[in-house]
């Protein structure tokens, strides 16, 4: 990470201006990143500070026992209900079934990326408009409230290379459903949704070379890519009435916790609470993106490396309430259970991300089966023992979540 933010590294950084910087990617490469069990369970400890914590040795997932001492002792099932119970009660955005949002929430998401494209083009001709914006933002938000998951699980179900429109729409998504899940007024998350538009638009500035490159970038080439947040400043400021947190999401989302982001090199709360959240968010679907360069990272291994440098590059309390948001194994995730039973998660648990809903779809031989909705919060079904890259799983993530592309 660049220790003085007037002045480029001597260390190359991948072309991407946009991908978390070299203690992240040392972090998600060489370094041992956080099990989703060790998630879980730190998590959790933060939450239920009475509560005994403990990884379960029968097959259960894991176990958690109330208020501590051997009383508590056999009331897991009781607890699991109790958390079940406290998710759908806080967690926002259920009103309508997942496969019912599904078609609605593609019709949003791609009428956002059209928007981000006319959006970058009028930016790109010098004379910027971002009207259409609020309709897409709007788009969004409506179908977060309808079914949080519906927009959520999408990206990691289409495989699209116009990540220059879609990164936007993404974080669009991130920022506005955690803004929701945070209780925030609607009008709130509707300038969350729009930040997460706006916040790369200044790339459409830079050479499109440069953004695609393959190669190591030169350190006049990083300069130059580093400028993309005060360029993003520098076209929003043209737009009237805009909320100052739009801005401040371009501006800062670069910026990190212990001070060594760009471009002023802020630190800890002199970042704003839409800086940190956009950091996170931003590296979160950079680091979870099919480019060209790279593979995209399993979400719950890109939420154990976002995880692990909270604190450091990270704003603790925002890193922890996105993972509760997202979930350890985000829907259209593909899981095994530990008796091998193989599904898809189709709802996840904002208290208890180790246990989401999952619709199982191939028993332990490999043989399809009748989709059977499971809820490992409340039924007595083995933890997850693993998640599965859909090509080889047998399992189609888009026809179980009645995703038609
Ligand atoms: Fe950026």
């Amino acid at each position: 990470m660049l220790k003085d933010s007037h002045s480029p590294s001597s260390r190359s950084i991948p072309a991407d201006n946009s991908l978390p910087k070299p203690d992240i990617e040392a972090a998600s490469g060489s370094s041992p990143v956080l099990d989703p069990h060790s998630l879980a369970v730190s998590l959790l400890k933060q939450e239920y500070k009475k509560a005994y914590v403990e990884l379960a040795r029968s097959g259960s997932g894991v176990q958690l026992y109330s208020g501590g001492g051997d009383a508590a002792k056999g009331s897991s099932m009781l607890v699991r209900r109790m958390l079940h119970t406290e998710t759908g009660a806080t967690l926002p955005g259920r009103r309508v079934p997942l496969r019912e949002e599904m078609p609605s929430a593609v019709r949003a998401y791609d009428f956002a990326v059209a928007c981000m494209r006319e959006a970058m083009a009028s930016a790109g001709q010098g004379r910027f408009q971002g009207g259409a914006a609020s309709d897409a933002a709007l788009g969004l938000v409506e179908s977060l409230e309808r079914n949080i998951d519906a927009l959520l699980c999408l990206p990691r179900m289409q495989q699209r290379d116009d990540y220059m429109y879609t990164h936007g729409v993404n974080v669009a998504t991130l920022l506005a459903a955690y803004a929701m899940v945070s209780g925030k007024p609607r009008r709130k998350v509707l300038i969350y949704a729009l930040a997460g538009l706006f916040h790369d638009i200044g790339k459409v500035l830079l050479p499109a070379a440069l953004l695609n490159a393959r190669r190591q970038l030169s350190i006049t080439e990083q300069t130059l890519v580093m400028r993309h947040p005060m360029l993003s400043c520098d076209l929003l400021a043209t737009l009237p009435d805009l909320h100052s947190e739009v801005i401040m999401a371009a501006l800062e989302h670069h910026e990190r916790y212990d001070g060594s982001g760009y471009p002023k090199g802020l630190s800890g709360d002199a970042i704003s609470d839409v800086g940190h959240l956009a950091a996170v968010a931003d590296s979160y679907d950079a680091l979870s993106s099919h480019r060209p360069y790279k593979g995209p990272l399993f979400p719950h291994k890109t939420l154990g490396v976002l995880y692990q440098m909270r604190q450091k590059q990270f704003h603790s309390e925002t890193v922890e309430k996105f993972v509760r948001m997202v979930g350890i194994y985000p829907v259209g995730s593909i899981v095994e259970l530990k008796d091998g039973y193989r599904g898809v998660v189709t709802a996840s648990n904002y208290t208890n991300p180790m246990l989401p809903l999952v619709t199982l779809a191939l028993d332990p031989q490999g043989t399809a089966m009748c989709p059977h909705e499971c809820d490992m919060a409340t039924e007595a079904v083995s933890g997850i023992a693993r998640c599965l890259p859909p090509e080889g799983s047998g399992i189609d993530p888009c026809r179980a979540l009645g995703i038609v592309l």
